[in-house]
C-alpha cells in the first residue's frame, strides 16, 4: 500500500523528537482506542527509554468500552500508566493531572530528596498523525494556558505550556509514523481513515470491514442497515447498502465504490456503534 506521508517529513519529525526527548521527563503517548497497537510506532519504546510513560487511549468514545478496559489492563501490565480519554469533548481529561503525577512520582520524589523543589515535570505529547495530539494539547491547556517562553538550553523557538506549577507541556507534539510491517496494521489504519483514501481500494476495504463487523458487531451492523439477510456474504451486504442508499453509476449499475465510502464514513464517525478493531490477546 501507499501512504500520504513522505520519508523527508518522517526524518525531520524523528530528528525533532530525538532532540526534544532529552528535555522531558514524561512521554504522553496517544493511541487510537479502536486500534491501540496498530496506531503505535514500535520505535517509541527505544526513543523514550528511561522516561516516565503515560498512554492515553484517545477516541475512547468511538471504541467499545469493554475493550477499552481490556486494553487499559494490557498496557498496565506492560508497565505503562494508562487513561481512557475523549480529547474532543474532554471526557476523562480530569484524570490526566493525577495520572501524570502518578507516572512521575519517582522523579518528583528524587528531585525532592536532592532539594529540587518547584521544578515542574516536563512532558511531550507524541503519536501518529491524526490520533488527536493537537486536540489533546488544546483540551489539557484550555484557555488559561500560559506560555513560559524559551528556557536556557532549549532550542530557540520551543514553547512550553505551563499547565500548573507541577507540569509543563512542550507545545509541539512529536509526530511518529505508524509501521506497516504487518498487513493487518495497514488495514487497521485504513479502516480508521489514517491513510489517504484516494489511493486505497475502498471496495476491498469495505468488504473487509463488513467481514469483521459481521463477525464481531452483527447486531450493530443490522441495526444500522436493516439488511434483508443479515448473514449474507459481505459483498452482498455492500450491494444492499448501495441499493438502499441509491448508489448507482450512470448506466444504473451498482456503485460499490460509493457505497464503500458511505460505509467507511459511517464507521469512522461512530454511526455504526462503538467498535474496537484490535484485540489484546492476539498480540501477547
Ligand atoms: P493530530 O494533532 O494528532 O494530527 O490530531 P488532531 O488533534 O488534529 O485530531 C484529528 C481528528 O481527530 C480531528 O477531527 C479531531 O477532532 C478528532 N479527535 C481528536 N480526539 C478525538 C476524540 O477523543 N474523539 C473523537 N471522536 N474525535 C477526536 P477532524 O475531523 O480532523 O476535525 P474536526 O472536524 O473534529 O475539528
Amino acid at each position: 500500500m501507499n501512504y500520504q506521508w513522505y520519508p523527508g517529513h518522517m526524518m525531520k519529525a524523528k530528528r525533532m523528537m530525538q532532540e526534544n526527548i532529552k528535555l522531558i521527563d514524561l512521554v504522553i503517548e496517544l493511541v487510537d482506542a479502536r486500534i491501540p497497537l496498530s496506531s503505535r510506532n514500535p520505535d517509541i519504546d527505544g526513543l523514550c527509554a528511561g522516561k516516565s510513560r503515560l498512554i492515553l487511549l484517545n477516541k475512547a468514545d468511538l471504541a467499545d468500552s469493554r475493550w477499552n478496559q481490556q486494553w487499559t489492563e494490557y498496557f498496565k501490565q506492560k508497565g505503562f500508566h494508562v487513561l481512557e480519554i475523549n480529547a474532543k469533548n474532554k471526557t476523562g481529561m480530569k484524570g490526566v493531572q493525577s495520572a501524570v503525577r502518578e507516572a512521575c512520582l519517582e522523579k518528583i520524589e528524587r528531585n525532592r530528596r536532592r532539594g529540587i523543589i518547584n521544578r515542574p515535570v516536563r512532558a511531550m505529547v507524541v503519536g501518529i498523525p491524526n490520533v488527536g495530539k493537537s486536540t489533546f494539547i488544546n483540551a489539557v491547556a484550555g484557555r488559561t494556558c500560559a506560555k513560559t517562553g524559551n528556557k536556557p538550553g532549549v532550542t530557540k523557538g520551543k514553547q512550553w505550556i505551563r499547565l500548573n506549577k507541577d507540569l509543563e507541556l512542550l507545545d509541539t507534539p512529536g509526530i511518529l509514523w505508524p509501521k506497516f510491517d504487518a498487513q493487518e496494521t495497514g488495514r487497521n489504519l485504513a479502516f480508521i481513515g489514517s491513510m489517504n483514501d484516494e489511493i486505497l481500494q475502498k471496495t476491498e476495504l469495505a468488504v473487509e470491514l463488513l467481514t469483521f463487523l459481521s463477525m464481531h458487531y452483527r447486531e450493530e451492523l443490522q441495526a444500522r442497515y436493516q439488511f434483508s439477510e443479515a448473514g449474507a456474504e459481505p459483498l452482498d451486504l455492500l450491494t444492499e447498502i448501495c441499493e438502499s442508499r441509491k448508489c448507482y453509476k450512470k448506466g444504473g449499475e451498482v456503485d460499490h465504490e460509493k457505497g464503500a465510502s458511505l460505509l467507511l464514513e459511517d464507521f469512522r464517525s461512530g454511526r455504526i456503534g462503538t467498535i474496537t478493531l484490535e484485540r489484546p490477546e492476539k498480540t501477547t
